[in-house]
């Protein structure tokens, strides 16, 4: 079985900054699927990936061409091979981009077939990543399976912290089945350092905080690849040791 770590939290807090060296922690150790949920992803530029075709688009496509399916192949045979094609390639990680719902209607069917898509893929990975859009929109339209472990990241500001709150209240509502949660709070300035206690309890089972980084600020600024950044750089030594800390090997 697999083990499932998710990233949620307000637009713009670190999600998949911190998502994507969780999975170079991870990829040196076991195979990850890194999944990139987020329809204005992002994900695969960070880790350096590039997935070949969305789930949605796959499904969208097999569906408008339902006619011309080969013959003796199930419908569900055919996206499973298709998103298996898509998946960007890496050492240690596959990337598989979900891509963006588009127009009206019920994505009922596609969220069910994705999810036994999903659920054959998972068997040949020790881990799968998550990286979700911002806000409530993934928990509320249930497209989140069973969550092992699941980072709520924050900025080191009031409507960030209520924001990961209403979040996770709302997967308790709403049943997700979350083994653990942990609030990160990042871009913590060192001249204005916070405290557990002006977090305030909003529920996780962890909190850990994270400084502002000057490289990540550079990084950004420049538009240089995350995969660049040195293992030696403190940003990736506090995520690494949070890492550490999960104990999920
Ligand atoms: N600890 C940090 N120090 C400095 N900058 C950071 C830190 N963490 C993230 N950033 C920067 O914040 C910006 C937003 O990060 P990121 O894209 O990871 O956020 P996100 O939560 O995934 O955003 P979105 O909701 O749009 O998906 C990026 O420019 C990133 O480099
Ligand atoms: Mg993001």
């Amino acid at each position: 079985m697999s083990y499932t770590i998710g990233f949620t939290g307000k637009g713009g807090t670190g999600k998949t900054t911190i998502a994507s060296i969780v999975i170079r922690y991870l990829a040196k150790k076991s195979p990850v699927l890194a999944i990139d949920a987020d329809p204005n992803s992002n994900l695969g530029d960070m880790l350096g990936l590039t997935a070949e075709d969305t789930v949605v688009s796959i499904i969208d496509d097999i569906a408008a061409n339902i006619e011309n399916l080969p013959a003796g192949v199930t419908k569900e045979r055919l996206v499973e091979s298709r998103v298996q094609q898509s998946l960007g390639e890496g050492e240690g990680i596959d990337l598989l981009a979900m891509g963006r719902p588009e127009g009206p209607g019920c994505y009922c069917y596609p969220n069910s077939l994705m999810r036994g898509v999903i659920g054959k893929l998972e068997k040949s990975y020790k881990f799968i990543v998550i990286d979700n859009e911002a806000g409530m929109e993934h928990i509320s339209r249930r497209t989140d399976r069973k969550i092992d472990y699941l980072f709520l990241v924050s900025d080191p500001n009031a409507y960030g912290m209520r924001s990961a709150k209403r979040i996770l209240n709302l997967a308790k509502e709403l049943k997700v089945s979350i083994g653990k949660s942990h609030l990160i709070v990042n871009k913590v300035r060192k001249d204005l350092p916070i405290t557990e206690n002006a977090v305030g309890d909003i529920g996780a089972d962890k909190v850990s905080f994270v400084n502002e980084s000057m490289d990540l600020l550079e990084f950004s600024l420049k538009g240089r690849p995350m995969k660049e950044l040195d293992e030696g750089a403190e940003i990736v030594k506090m995520i690494y040791k949070i890492c550490e800390e999960a104990k999920w090997q």
